[in-house]
């Protein structure tokens, strides 16, 4: 899972040509961690409506690549942690630059993004102090907004509308999704997405899951994982308001691969770091509603997102980074304990052989895609490791990716990358191999 940071002031909401070019040269002094850059943001006076992406989830980003140049961005294009956006006034393109270095490497795992990563070791900090003086902090910047009489409706004022705009039984099915489609980009924001709650729009977009469009349950699904995405509040919230059924049912039923899509992102903004939640899913048979989508046609591209989050819940499981008192959570850690321990996850997946359907993705053709199936495998193999010895398919693909790898690591060293990519890939294969052995 990304998690997405998304801090942009509002400026591009305002009928910003009226204002003093001085005043606005710098209204993304900001940290971005993966944004999204939406339709909506740069959307002109026009009226138009935002466009909504069918395939806007944080994993499907487009990528921009900075460089120390302003360079435009185009809607929907992900800017990387350490990237600097600006809106210029005279065109009223937002555009993005490189300033800094500090990549949560956490956050993303991409192939793409491992080349912007690339791409950003080449650049060097001495941009930084200069840039920090050019830039003016957002507080700053508001009160100059608010010494020139511009008022500048805040995050809540705004989602409000939305939420009024998505409940009202005069809104057409396009405005409503525009709606969605806006308050999706709010509710990144851990504090948006606690007024969200008390605003009573989480409820209201897990009702919307029940929605008999299928677009407004996709935009229903794509808010609720925006909100849920590392935010403990939302979470419980949201699990006691009924959402994780719901989804279930989504992903369990026939409906748009769009609309399974953003259940699926949403399922995982659900479960992720959120050991209670993990425990329903189970109990609710929410592994072999995943299973399912193995036998359903037309779910090929849901695959990689299932493995990828198999992998992540796992890990999870078995790491401490949860412990202590992160995400504010003092003194619950024994609890949490407690909870991770009652998550039977592994020994589900074993039962449902998942060995044999992981295994079997190997054959996927993207390097990422392979990525993510070797990540999983690598965990399941104390567990799967009898299941796997007899199975002379896989010990047949293994090897073709390991001449693969083998011939595309050299080829990476030979450009002088020795910690490549592929290298990496390499390693995970043969890991594997031997534990095979
Ligand atoms: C949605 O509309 C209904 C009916 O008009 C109203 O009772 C309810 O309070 C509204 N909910 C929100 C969250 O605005
Ligand atoms: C909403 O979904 C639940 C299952 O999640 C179902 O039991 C209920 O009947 C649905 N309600 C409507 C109005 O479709």
């Amino acid at each position: 899972m990304i998690s997405l940071g998304c801090l942009i002031c509002s400026c591009e909401n305002q009928n910003s040509k009226a204002l003093l070019p001085e005043h606005l040269t710098a209204c993304y002094e900001i940290e971005f961690a993966l944004t999204k850059i939406e339709e909506s943001d740069i959307k002109d006076d026009s009226g138009k409506e935002p466009i909504a992406d069918d395939d806007a989830d944080p994993e499907d980003l487009e990528v921009f690549y900075p460089t120390h140049q302003w360079q435009a961005l185009r809607p929907g294009q992900a800017v990387p942690a350490g990237s600097h956006v600006r809106l210029n006034l005279q065109t009223g393109d937002r555009e993005a630059r490189l300033d800094k270095m500090d990549i949560d490497s956490n956050s993303f795992t991409s192939q793409e993004l491992k080349k912007a990563l690339a791409k950003m070791k080449e650049s060097e900090k001495a941009h930084e102090e200069e840039v920090k003086k050019k830039f003016r902090p957002i507080q700053q910047l508001k009160e100059e907004f608010e010494k020139l009489n511009v008022k500048m409706e805040t995050d809540y004022e705004i989602m409000d509308k939305l939420i009024s705009k998505f409940n009202s039984s005069a809104s057409t099915l396009d405005e409503k999704v525009a709606a969605l489609y806006d308050l999706e980009y709010y509710v990144h924001q851990v504090d948006n997405a606690k007024d969200f709650l008390s605003m009573g729009g989480l409820q209201l977009v897990i009702e919307g899951l029940n929605s008999t469009e299928p677009v407004l349950k996709e935009h229903a699904a794509f808010v609720l994982g925006a909100a849920l995405s590392s935010n403990p509040k939302v979470q419980i919230e949201a699990i006691e308001g009924g959402a994780l059924q719901k989804l279930l049912v989504i992903l369990a039923t026939e409906q748009p691969q769009a609309v399974k899509k953003k259940a699926l992102f949403a399922l995982c903004s659900m479960l992720r770091h959120f050991p209670y939640a993990q425990q329903q899913f189970l109990k609710l048979g929410g592994l072999q509603v995943l299973r399912g989508l193995f036998r359903q046609k037309g779910t090929e591209a849901l695959h990689v997102r299932v493995v990828t989050l198999l992998y992540d819940l796992i890990v999870e499981k078995k790491t401490p980074a949860w412990q202590g008192a992160e995400l504010g959570q003092v003194g619950s850690t024994e609890e949490k304990i407690q909870q991770y321990r009652q998550v039977k996850l592994v020994p589900a997946v074993v039962e449902q052989d998942w060995c044999v359907v992981v295994s079997k993705l190997l054959a996927l053709p993207e390097h990422d895609a392979r990525e993510k199936v070797l990540q999983l495998l690598g965990v399941l193999m104390a567990f799967c490791r009898e299941r796997y010895r007899g199975d002379r398919a896989l010990s047949t693909a293994l090897g073709l990716l390991r001449s693969e790898y083998e011939e595309l690591a050299a080829e990476e060293q030979r450009d002088g990358d020795k910690d490549g990519y592929f290298k990496e890939l390499l390693g995970s294969v043969n890991t594997i191999i031997q534990e095979l052995g």
